[in-house]
Parts: structure tokens; C-alpha cells; sequence
């Protein structure tokens, strides 16, 4: 049995572990999002993120994933998806999933990417030849990514000694032992809440076993993305 996180969702497969993950997604899951080229690692149609990176599943034992997340098509939540209809990238669409999972994958690692990280990190074909449609998908992508998050400003001296003797004036013994760990446990309570909802939100439903392609299926399926 192999055991992974596809789209969010625990999935649990009675499958040969060296059947490669793109069939194990297409035949015993259902989801046709992702799919076949060339079947040799070449032309990127097949490509899935692992673990957060590009990975091409034609060539990827399905053994190689358990315990692992693996993101199709149907569960990627990320610009590039809208970045795509905004500058109308597909032409047939076969091509599209598998660019815009290593697009997004690219993003992800490279926020900001020139002409030449675009060159060098999008190695998927298109027999439509759509590169340029591609490289303006990725641009339009990176105006509508959600801006860097600021680190938190870390407190003065100043500030801390006004902190702490503000709390020890006000605050009986042991009380502010008390407040950190209140204030700790209500921290990771809301944050693991918030991780755990946006994680699953668009995710499938239920497991494989049993799953039907709408219900596994993400948010919006990507328009030119045919079966
Ligand atoms: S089908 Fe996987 S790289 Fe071509
Ligand atoms: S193969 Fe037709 S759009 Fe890429």
C-alpha cells in the first residue's frame, strides 16, 4: 500500500510501488489534469510538484512518494493560474498543466526571475511553441504575487525594559510566567488553524480509494487543460 498527501487530501493506494506516480494520479485516482508526453523525463507534460518542487511524474516511481505531498494540477492554488488567462498562454493546452506547475514551482523559488532564470528553470516543451506566451505568463504572474511578508521588528532595549517593567508592576508573582504560556499555547492554536485551512482550502476530498475526480478535483480546473 502506498501512502501519501495528494492535493491535501491522505491518499492510500493498493499499487506495484514502481508504477510511475503519473499513472498511479491518472489511473487509480482519477485526475486527468496531468499528462502524458513522451514518458521518459523529456518533455515536462507529466510535471507534479513533490514536496513543493517540479518533479516529473512519468518517471518517478509512485514507491518514491509515500509519506510525501504531491500537488496536481487540480490543487495548485497560485497566480500563475489567472497570470495564464490574463496573458491567454495556451494555445491547444495540452502542454499547460505541466508548464504551469513548473512555472509556479519557479516562482516559488525565484520570486523575481529574469528573462534568463525564466530560459534557464522552464525546461517543459510546447508543440504549439507558446515560450513566449510562457515567459509573459510568468511576468504577469510575478505583479500579482502577494508581496513579501516583513519580518517582525525586532524590540529595542529600550522597549523590552519598558516591557518587562510594566509587567512586573502590574502583574503578581508568577503571572507573567502564566501569561507566555497562555499567550504560547493560543499562539501555535490559531496559527496551526489558520496553516491547516488554507492548506486544505480547494484541497480533495476524501481518499483515493474510492474518490471521483470531482470531488479530488481542486479550485478551477485550467481552462485549455484538456483530457
Ligand atoms: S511525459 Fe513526463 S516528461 Fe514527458
Ligand atoms: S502543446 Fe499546445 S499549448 Fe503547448
Amino acid at each position: 500500500m502506498i501512502e501519501f498527501t495528494l492535493n491535501g487530501t491522505p491518499v492510500s493506494l493498493d499499487v506495484e510501488p514502481d508504477v510511475p506516480l503519473l499513472w498511479a494520479i491518472r489511473e487509480y485516482v482519477g485526475l486527468m489534469g496531468t499528462k502524458f508526453g513522451c514518458g521518459i523525463g523529456v518533455c515536462g507534460a507529466c510535471t507534479v510538484h513533490f514536496n513543493g518542487m517540479a518533479m516529473r511524474s512519468c518517471i518517478l516511481p509512485v514507491g518514491g512518494v509515500n509519506g510525501a505531498n504531491v500537488t496536481t494540477i487540480e490543487g495548485l492554488d497560485h497566480p500563475v493560474k489567472q497570470a495564464w488567462l490574463d496573458e491567454q498562454v495556451p494555445q491547444c493546452g495540452y502542454c499547460q498543466p505541466g508548464q504551469l506547475m513548473a512555472a509556479s514551482a519557479l516562482l516559488t523559488a525565484n520570486p523575481a526571475p529574469t528573462d534568463e532564470d525564466i530560459d534557464r528553470g522552464m525546461t517543459n516543451l510546447c508543440r504549439c511553441a507558446t515560450y513566449d506566451r510562457v515567459r509573459r505568463g510568468i511576468k504577469r504572474a510575478v505583479e500579482l504575487l502577494p508581496p513579501p511578508q516583513e519580518p517582525a521588528p525586532e524590540a529595542t532595549e529600550g522597549e523590552t525594559e519598558d516591557a518587562t517593567q510594566d509587567e512586573t508592576e502590574g502583574a503578581a508573582e508568577g503571572a507573567t510566567e502564566d501569561a507566555t504560556e497562555g499567550a504560547t499555547e493560543g499562539a501555535t492554536d490559531d496559527g496551526t488553524e489558520g496553516e491547516t485551512e488554507d492548506a486544505t482550502e480547494g484541497a480533495t476530498e476524501g481518499t483515493a480509494e474510492g474518490v471521483t475526480p470531482d470531488e479530488a478535483a481542486g479550485p478551477e480546473a485550467v481552462e485549455g487543460g484538456t483530457e
